[in-house]
C-alpha cells in the first residue's frame, strides 16, 4: 500500500536531546518515529524540524489529534503538514466537514488519519458523555465517516482492526498502538496484541513504544519485530 515504514516508534519525551538519542539508536532499523503532544508542546514545530534535519529525515507520524472547528483545524493541518511529516491526525468526532477541511488543506505528501474513539473510553465513559450504542459500533461508524471525508485511514486499537477492515475495505490505513511482541511486558496497556497477529488481522502500520525504546538494543528489537511480521 505504501513504501513508508510499517512501524512507528513512539518517542514519548518532552526532551529534545533524549528524543534524538532514542532516534539515533533505532535509526539502523529504518523504522518511523511517532512524536506526540508531549514532545510537541515542549519543543514546537522547531523541535520537529530539528529531528528531521539532525536525524536523517526519519518518516514522522505527528500525533496531535486535532479537534476544533473546520477552519481552525484546516489551518493547523496546513501548517503541520508543511513541516514534512508523513502522517498527521485529527479526531473523527470533529465531524465530516472538519475532516474534509483538514484533508483539503493537508499537503499531498502527508497522509491524514483520524482517531475514532480514544481507547481510554470504555462503554461506561461513552455512556457518560452521551454516546448511544456500543463502543465498537461507534468506532466503525466513525471509521466510515473518516473514509467518506476522504482521509487515508484511522488510528485504532488492535481489537477494532477486523471490524474496520471489513467495513472500510483493503485500501484504508489502520495504524495500531497497544502492540507487544510475544513475552514483552504489557505495562499500562490493557489489551495488547502481537505485531504478527495485528498485521495478520489487517493492520497496515504499528505504533510501538517501550518494547523498542526500553530494549537493551533498540535497533535489534525493532528489526526482530519487523522480521516477525
Ligand atoms: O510504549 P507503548 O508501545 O505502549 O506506546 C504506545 C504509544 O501509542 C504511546 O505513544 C501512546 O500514547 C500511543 N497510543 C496508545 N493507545 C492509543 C492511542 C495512542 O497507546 N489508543
Amino acid at each position: 500500500m505504501t513504501s513508508l515504514p510499517k512501524i512507528y516508534c513512539a518517542v514519548d519525551t518532552p526532551d529534545l536531546n533524549t528524543a534524538k538519542e532514542i532516534i539515533a539508536k533505532i535509526s539502523p532499523a529504518g523504522i518511523g518515529v511517532k512524536l506526540g503532544m508531549e514532545f510537541f508542546n515542549a519543543n514546537g514545530p522547531q523541535g520537529v524540524i530539528e529531528i528531521l534535519e539532525s536525524c536523517n529525515h526519519p518518516p514522522i507520524f505527528l500525533d496531535l489529534k486535532y479537534h476544533d472547528i473546520p477552519n481552525t483545524v484546516a489551518g493547523a493541518v496546513r501548517a503541520a503538514s508543511k513541516l514534512g511529516v508523513s502522517y498527521l491526525n485529527v479526531h473523527a468526532s470533529g465531524g465530516l466537514e472538519m475532516m474534509r477541511a483538514a484533508k483539503e488543506s493537508c499537503a499531498p505528501e502527508t497522509k491524514l488519519l483520524a482517531v475514532t474513539l480514544l481507547t481510554s473510553i470504555d462503554q461506561q465513559e461513552a455512556n457518560r458523555i452521551g454516546y448511544e450504542g456500543s463502543v465498537s459500533e461507534r468506532v466503525v461508524a466513525l471509521a466510515k465517516l473518516t473514509q467518506e471525508a476522504g482521509l487515508d485511514g484511522v488510528v485504532c486499537s488492535a481489537h477494532e482492526i477486523k471490524a474496520i477492515r471489513d467495513t472500510c475495505g483493503p485500501d484504508f490505513v489502520l495504524m495500531v498502538p497497544g502492540i507487544r511482541p510475544a513475552g514483552a511486558e504489557a505495562g499500562d496497556q490493557k489489551r495488547v496484541m502481537t505485531p504478527k497477529d495485528a498485521v495478520a488481522t489487517g493492520a497496515t502500520h504499528l505504533v510501538i513504544g517501550r518494547p523498542i525504546t526500553k530494549a537493551d538494543d533498540p535497533a535489534t528489537a525493532a528489526k526482530e519485530i519487523m522480521d516477525s511480521i
